[in-house]
């Protein structure tokens, strides 16, 4: 992988990194077509990260089909597919983690998923050095997870431009995650209650209400109409700082993890107020 990055990078192309684990969605392809669009070669990364997993989490069953990830990604005119093994990346020895201390990956997913960002920005460290991108795409869907991403690479000087793209949904609104693979018919009905949850929020914003617990009260109450949903959280935070906003003013974030049956989704939204 190195030894093909060097040489293209030595004739003069630009190389756009797409790293994924996997169950490749069509979220995953936007991002491939953008980096398509904008890039001389397209890298895409195919690596269930353990490190990223909590104990208890669905590492062992997070879907894995490298066969039609491979397909799709041949369709999408990708150039290299590199899917390595846990070994090569965490061998025996393996001692060195980097992470982003503070609020960001404190709040939000970092305080329901401890240990998560770290894995994270340690395994894109070494796939930033293995595969030595110009520019690596990621979906707002993690929205967190992209501001994480940028704050390891401007602290750590890594000279890769981090580009953010829209979240991809079903036609039910649904945000495309490989995690859907989990749902059954029925929780895949009641999994649209997270945008329909959003999308009061945004009515609610743009109404001129600028009271957060409010707005959160009136997702509560919608959310748990759906007997099959467990609120892990709902919050309304600053775009930028991801700290709770006491007032709503300018754009906001508006963030939530539910739990529709045995599968935790995440999904979010950024509202302009009228204030
Ligand atoms: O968003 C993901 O799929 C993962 O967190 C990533 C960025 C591929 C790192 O393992």
């Amino acid at each position: 992988m190195k030894n093909y990055s060097r040489e293209e990078k030595l004739k003069g192309k630009k190389i756009g990194f797409v790293p994924t684990m996997g169950a490749l969605h069509q979220g995953h392809l936007s991002l491939i077509r953008k980096a398509r669009e904008e890039c001389d070669r397209v890298v895409v990364s195919i690596f269930v990260n353990p490190t990223q997993f909590g104990p208890g989490e669905d590492f062992d069953r997070y879907p894995r089909d490298l066969e039609s990830d491979v397909r799709l990604c041949e369709r999408e005119g990708v150039d290299v597919v590199f899917a390595p093994s846990v070994e090569e990346m965490y061998p025996e020895n393996f001692s060195t983690w980097v992470e982003v201390k503070g609020n960001l990956t404190e709040t939000l997913e970092g305080a329901h998923r401890p240990g998560h960002f770290r894995g994270v920005t340690t395994v894109l460290t070494k796939l930033f050095n293995i595969v030595i991108p110009d520019c690596s795409y990621f979906g707002e869907k993690d929205y967190q997870q992209a501001l994480v991403v940028k704050k390891l690479v401007d602290d750590l000087n890594i000279p890769v431009e981090i580009v953010l793209a829209p979240t991809i949904r079903e036609i039910d609104g649904l945000a495309c995650s490989s995690r859907n693979r989990y749902l059954s018919k029925e929780e895949r009905r009641a999994a649209k209650v997270l945008y329909q949850s959003l999308l009061r929020a945004k009515t609610e914003i743009q109404d001129g209400e600028d009271n957060p617990s409010c707005i959160i009260s009136s997702m509560e109450d919608l959310i748990l109409e759906e007997p099959l949903a467990k609120i892990d959280y709902i919050a309304i935070v600053d775009p930028v700082s991801l700290k709770p906003v006491k007032r709503i003013r300018g754009e906001v974030l508006v963030a939530v993890a539910v739990k529709i049956g045995k599968t935790r989704l995440i999904d979010n939204m950024r509202i302009k107020s009228v204030f």
